[in-house]
């Protein structure tokens, strides 16, 4: 499973079978595998070549139902794919000729529900659409937008309107791994495991992926998601199942008034605040002495790739946030296959093109501000993680004392020579001081 999610690069023909079943598995999140599944079928030699004409694709989608299951699952994130498909979109459109190929216009219409409309499309095709009713979901599935509630400060005010546009991010099934991995974590540093009973949050859960995981990680805990996007909360109602987990709208500013808490998760959220460190200090508050707390937070390292797209469309960056300018952004990179940001799974939706590119505010960390964070906030650092086991041999080979990479000064400094290191976000894991 994992090789497939790690190397998806050396998949090949002979497992079709597997990837497929994988694909199709309840249990197992689909955008792992995706990628494994489309170098299945180009190692077959069954998708046709790039420059073929569209019939061409059509009559293999239509006769393809491993490649139709791809697109049904979960989104597609390969430019490589997406452009012979986009064309094929336009010839069934133009042609008029979606009904004769029912099982890939479905198959269409499904991807549209996971890429949210970013597929590229021209004038022409707008117009055709006013005539293609039982087709034009193809193009344009229904926005899920709830209102966001008004806000005192601007920058809560501008965020919470930016995830009300889109749920971020989209998923179609969370990964249900073995439970206990926190418990063992929480081991290796000495931490008894959780109390049956113990309150968790996640803070600023969005879609409710991590919380549905920490939940089935966790099952005799009661786990809490809070968010500002009401959105969002009903994206994740519509998916999270576990017994013991309860989304609520909450400004995680009040985290406190519903906790306190065994554990604290918060990804992706605190660099989004107007004062990170305040935020912070509020879910700090809510954790109780001895509780354990992960972090999320961008690097300013690994976001300089991020900050040099958005020079290239300067032009674009302070316009209202439509489909048509997430298409306008997307229009830029689309043709440049191994741009990172072309292969950030973000580049594939509408909410994960606004949360990388055009994001109403990010304020990103560097590891002697997370120190002083963290000494502030009386917090212990129990260990960072390293994306990657290359990483983390080289890091071991030169720091054989530090297995936790606990030496933030010396690891700053891998990271000015190293500035991909983090994959765009460190990832912290402390404890409250008792
Ligand atoms: C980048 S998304 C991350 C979502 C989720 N943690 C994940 O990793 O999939 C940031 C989320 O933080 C939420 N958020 C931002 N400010 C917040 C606040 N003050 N209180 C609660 N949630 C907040 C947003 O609504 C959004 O859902």
């Amino acid at each position: 499973m994992r090789r497939f999610r790690h190397r998806p690069d050396r998949a090949c023909a002979a497992d079709e079978a597997v990837v497929h079943g994988l694909l199709l598995d309840r249990d197992v999140d689909p955008r792992w595998i995706e990628r494994a599944g489309w170098q299945v079928l180009r190692d077959a030699g069954r998708v046709p070549a790039a420059d073929a004409a569209p019939e061409v694709f059509a009559r293999w989608l239509e006769a393809d139902g491993f490649a139709r299951d791809l697109l049904g699952q979960t989104q597609l994130t390969l430019v490589e794919i997406e452009r012979p498909l986009t064309a094929l979109r336009r010839w069934l459109l133009l042609e008029r000729r979606h009904g004769d190929f029912p099982d890939t216009a479905a198959a269409l219409i499904a991807q549209a529900g996971h890429h949210g409309g970013t597929w590229l499309f021209d004038a022409l095709e707008e117009d055709a659409l006013s005539d293609a009713a039982d087709f034009a979901a193809a193009y344009l599935p229904p926005l899920p937008g709830h209102a966001a509630p008004d806000h005192a400060d601007p920058v809560t005010r501008a965020v919470a309107a930016q995830y009300a546009g889109w749920p971020y991010p989209v998923w179609q099934r969370a990964m249900r791994d073995p439970p206990g991995g926190l418990d063992r974590l929480r081991a290796d540093h000495g931490l008894a495991p959780l109390a049956d009973g113990a309150h968790l949050l996640v803070a600023g859960c969005g879609t409710g992926r991590e919380a549905q995981r920490l939940a089935t990680d966790a099952p005799g805990a009661q786990v809490t998601g809070i968010d500002l996007s009401p959105t969002s909360l009903a994206y994740a109602r519509e998916r999270c199942d576990a017994p013991n987990l309860t989304l609520c709208e909450l400004d995680l500013h009040r985290a406190g008034e519903v906790g306190p808490f065994d554990h604290i998760a918060s990804s992706g959220v605190l660099h989004h605040l107007a004062d990170p460190e305040a935020g912070w200090a509020a879910l700090a508050a809510a954790l109780k002495p001895g509780g354990t707390m992960r972090v999320m937070l961008y690097s300013r390292f690994s976001r300089m790739q991020v900050r040099a797209a958005r020079a290239r469309i300067a032009d674009l960056v302070d316009r209202p946030v439509t489909p048509a300018l997430v298409r306008d952004v997307r229009a830029r990179f689309i043709d440049e296959p191994d741009h990172p940001i072309v292969r950030s799974v973000d580049f594939h939706s509408m909410g994960g093109v606004h949360d990388l590119l055009l994001h109403a505010h990010e304020d990103a960390f560097d590891l002697p501000r997370i120190g002083r964070a963290l000494a502030a906030l009386g917090l212990d650092l129990l260990q960072i993680d390293l994306p990657g086991r290359a990483a983390r041999d080289a890091w071991l080979t030169d720091h054989p004392d530090d297995p936790h990479l606990r030496d933030l000064a010396a690891l700053h400094a891998w990271e000015i020579r190293n500035p991909r290191l983090f994959n765009g976000m460190y990832p912290i894991w402390c404890a409250k001081r008792r």
